[in-house]
């Protein structure tokens, strides 16, 4: 039976929502491309800014970027209850990763204040800024600066392509990154946070299942790999004179595919930056730089994989005299989810008569960082054919609305 709130989570309104989210950044041939802190991310964070406003929220931003949509509760003393996800893309990305968990969030409270459902503590959305690593090779970089993991230092460290700092990029946002101690959202004054988000891969639709509860998030180790060798004629240099760093790279790339397949089904490893100097048909390349993502659901599986890594790059350096230098760019911890929020998003699926599973996510999510302060809790919906992270991204707007109503009861249920 579908509960009061349930049946005014408006499924239109999600679609239309989407739809024109989805447009920014948009490019027909190559899907979405709203990297973080640039003109597409901010007009995103913009044109959800003007939902919450119309849903009745109150609105603010903090000095990193991140933007809050509050309805208060019947009671001030009590913690917070929050959700929310990002409005950030990839490269070439999808319009359902991060988009679908914020405006479900914003749409749950709008229908929790049209409907005067009663809650004692205030619900919060939260838009978490550059969710995605696509731009300076760490992620989740509103909700890290929101839990307090960022120093002043870190934001002139983290550096793009272009060598834009992270700092400079939020003083093109208006935003001080001085005023970074400012951002640290209280974990006593939150008393959870759930964040819906599309599965990005196959077990749901395989199992044909409606909703996913999350009971772990797997967490990331970036690094990006400089590979020195020597540059040289492709044509007059005999292939025993090289020191070609592309050779040693592939060496380092195929070396962290086998490590990752050999330590366990939740280890992967993935290279998905390559930059080759100077990038020309007939030079040996001199230099390479990998951008690398090691993840696990278990902080010992994903040392150990680093670890390798570490002793598969002495020996290739060793082996063909190329010095190799590796900067660690971002460690997270993975997480496992509450039991109350796991238990209140069951209950409420058996509420609805949905159907459900447990899921552990690989993906990151702003909620890896938000369990560093509270309580954390995640529901997935399927994504078609478990892609993400590419223009061909799909969920149907159907399981969007089963997540929307399930995150709507569940946050209100946890807000009495
Ligand atoms: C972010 O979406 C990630 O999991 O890479
Ligand atoms: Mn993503
Ligand atoms: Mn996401
Ligand atoms: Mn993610």
């Amino acid at each position: 039976m579908l509960g009061i709130i349930a049946q005014h989570v408006n499924k239109e309104r999600l679609e239309a929502q989407l739809q024109e989210l989805s447009m920014i950044g948009y490019d027909p041939d190559k899907g979405r491309t709203r990297l973080p802190y640039t003109k597409p991310e901010r007009e995103a964070v913009e044109l959800v800014k003007g939902y919450m406003e119309s849903a009745g929220l109150l609105v603010s931003f903090d000095q990193f970027g991140n933007l809050f949509g509050r309805l208060p509760g019947n009671s001030q003393s009590l913690p917070v209850v929050m959700s929310g996800s990002h409005v950030d893309t990839v490269i070439n990305g999808g319009a359902f990763d991060g988009t679908i968990g914020t405006l479900s969030a914003i749409e749950a409270l709008r229908v929790i204040k049209e409907n005067n459902i009663p809650h004692n503590h205030d619900l919060v959305v939260g838009v978490f800024v550059s969710e995605e690593a696509a731009r300076f090779g760490a992620g989740t970089l509103g909700s890290k600066a929101f839990v307090g993991d960022y120093t002043r230092a870190d934001l002139d460290r983290l550096k793009d392509r272009d060598g834009v700092t992270l700092a400079k990029a939020l003083q093109e946002w208006g935003f001080d990154p001085d005023l970074l101690h400012t951002v640290k959202g209280n974990g006593s004054e939150i008393k959870c946070f759930v964040e819906l988000h599309i599965e990005q891969s196959i077990n749901l639709e395989v199992n044909k299942i409606a909703i996913g509860v999350v009971d772990q998030i797997a967490a990331p180790t970036n690094l990006r790999m400089t590979i020195k060798g020597k540059a040289g004629h492709a044509g007059a240099t005999p292939m025993n004179l090289r020191t070609d760093a592309f050779m040693a790279a592939a060496e380092i790339a195929l070396a962290i595919e086998t490590i990752a397949n050999t330590i366990g089904k939740e280890t992967v490893g993935t290279v998905g930056e390559v930059f080759v100097n100077p990038n020309a048909i007939n030079v040996i390349p001199g230099e390479v730089v990998l951008g690398i993502d090691i993840r696990d659901v278990t902080t010992e599986r994903k040392d150990l994989a680093i670890e390798q890594l570490y002793n598969t790059v002495e020996e290739v350096s060793a082996k063909r005299g190329v010095t190799i230098e590796t900067e660690e760019i971002a460690r997270q911890e993975p997480v496992k989810t509450a039991s109350l929020i796991v238990n209140t998003i069951r209950e409420t699926c058996e509420d609805l008569g949905f159907s459900y599973m447990n899921v552990t996510s690989g993906a990151y999510h702003d909620a890896l960082n938000m369990a560093k302060i509270t309580d954390i809790g995640m529901i997935f919906v399927p994504s078609v054919d478990g892609v993400s992270h590419a223009p061909e991204e799909f969920t149907h707007i159907e399981d969007i609305h089963r997540g929307a109503q399930v995150l709507a009861e569940t946050l209100v249920k946890l807000a009495k």
